[in-house]
């Protein structure tokens, strides 16, 4: 049914496209500063190579056996009751409900690498206020940039598997790494390198509670890009007899190899020229462009393609959010890519409005129940609820739906512990500690 077909390299840098976002340049250093480092990232990473890798492959695996979109992979593999597990599917719904703010903030970044290139905030103050400014009272600006995202993304949907979204990805991710590895290599040099080590790997377990763990374990899942799909529609379109053993640990390798990357040298800016780690989401958007003020000319060029990677980053993740419902509306409706693609970026482009003026001065009220405006509802909904579901799902199908020689077949594993480590953990550790996250990140524990 599905021509075009990821090369193994392709599919490998798509996923990997796909969990390097936001996630890890933007919201993995703010929340590593929030709970104090150290203790938080070795759980975070604990939980990665425990619970993350394995459901990584257990997704995979749906997708490369079902061969289709979402809904009709749960549905084919699903020996009885195939009207009620195609529901699992809809779980690409969440890739489009968080392009709603994702885009938004997307958004943002382009703004920035824009004005990066002739001004930077000379104060952390000036920072601030530039900042809430547009969030607060530039509606236009904030829509203008939206749009061109919704373009960009639109029009690599368009292009398909192979032209489009293989392609960007094959582009994007070396030049992403290029930037984010010389970069890095500067902050190296500096002294206060060591204070960002420190800062990130030396444990003060007093820091760690309940919640800081349930973030991480919810971190782990945002940004390995699980739980919705996205790993699942473009394995359906990985070449038979790939390993995904093999392509699953370089997707958990090259996510976490980014997000460390990236915090060790934001946190040695911050600390050699800035105000230390800062908390919260306007680590970058604030504290950052302060720090790169104080580099002079240099922090011009390395803020601009600091916000480059990062656009990059986003884009890249971008299309893995929105491709689970295009295909579906390909496979299940016959529709042409150009409608999919055009009607699925038309309601995130539509509901982004909205995220926008959630944030926007006199409209901000009438977006607001309950201390959560539109654009934070969505983003509790989704990383609160529908990722941590649909991990448990997929555990779940693959752990007790599928048969278990079909899996195998599959997996053809060659060291018989570790996949019966891995199977026992799906069907037994993974649902429970999903669970129990979900409960507490929905406030019921
Ligand atoms: N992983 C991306 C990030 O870190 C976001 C993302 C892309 C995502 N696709 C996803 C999150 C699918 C959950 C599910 O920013």
């Amino acid at each position: 049914m599905k021509i075009a077909r990821f090369s193994r390299i392709g599919f490998i840098l798509a996923a990997a496209g796909s969990a390097v976002g936001l996630g890890n340049i933007w919201k993995f250093p703010y929340i590593a500063g929030e709970y104090g480092g150290g203790a938080f990232v070795l759980v975070y990473l604990a939980t990665v190579l425990l619970i993350g890798f394995s459901i990584m492959i257990a997704e995979m695996l749906i997708g490369y056996l079902g061969r289709r979109d979402t809904v009709t992979s749960f549905e084919v593999l699903a020996p009885r009751h195939k009207n009620f597990w195609k529901y699992g599917g809809f779980q690409g719904l969440a890739g489009l409900f968080i392009m709603i703010f994702y885009s938004v903030v997307i958004g943002w970044i382009f703004n920035y690498i824009v004005t990066s290139l002739y001004t930077l905030p000379a104060t952390v103050n000036e920072a601030e206020k530039t900042f809430t400014t547009m969030l607060h009272s530039d509606f236009f600006t904030q829509l203008f940039y939206h749009t061109l995202s919704f373009i960009g993304i639109t029009y690599v949907l368009n292009r398909g598997i192979k032209g489009g979204i293989e392609k960007l990805n094959l582009i994007l991710m070396p030049l992403l790494m290029i930037i984010l590895g010389g970069m890095f290599i500067y902050a190296t040099t500096l002294g206060a390198f060591s204070q960002a080590v420190e800062f990130m790997f030396a444990p003060d377990w007093s820091k760690i509670d309940s919640e800081a763990f349930v973030i991480a374990v919810g971190h782990a899942f945002f940004t390995l890009s699980l739980g919705m799909g996205a790993i699942m529609t473009y394995a359906a379109s990985l070449e038979k007899d790939s390993s995904l053993v093999k392509a699953a640990f370089w997707v958990v390798f090259l996510d976490t190899a980014i997000a460390i990357v990236a915090g060790l040298m934001l946190f040695t800016f911050l600390y050699q020229y800035g105000s230390g780690p800062a908390k919260g989401p306007g680590l970058v958007f604030i504290s950052l462009p302060a720090a790169f003020y104080e580099m002079g000319i240099l922090g011009n060029i390395f803020a601009v393609l600091f916000f480059l990677a990062l656009a990059f980053a986003g884009l890249t993740s971008s299309v893995s959010l929105v491709e689970p419902m295009v295909q579906y509306f390909i496979d299940r409706f016959s529709w042409s890519r150009l409608r999919a693609a055009v009607a699925m970026g038309t309601f995130f482009w539509f509901l982004g409005i909205f995220a926008i003026l959630s944030n926007i001065d006199g409209a901000k009220e009438y977006l607001t129940w309950g201390g959560k405006n539109f654009f934070d509802w969505v983003d509790y909904f989704t990383a609160a609820i529908m990722l941590p579901l649909g991990g448990l799902i997929m555990a779940i199908f693959v752990g007790f739906i599928i048969p278990r020689n079909e899996v195998e077949k599959v997996m053809r594993p060659q060291l018989k512990w570790a996949f019966n480590a891995w199977y026992f953990s799906l069907r037994y550790v993974t649902p429970v500690a999903m669970f129990v996250v979900m409960l507490s990140l929905m406030g019921v524990i």
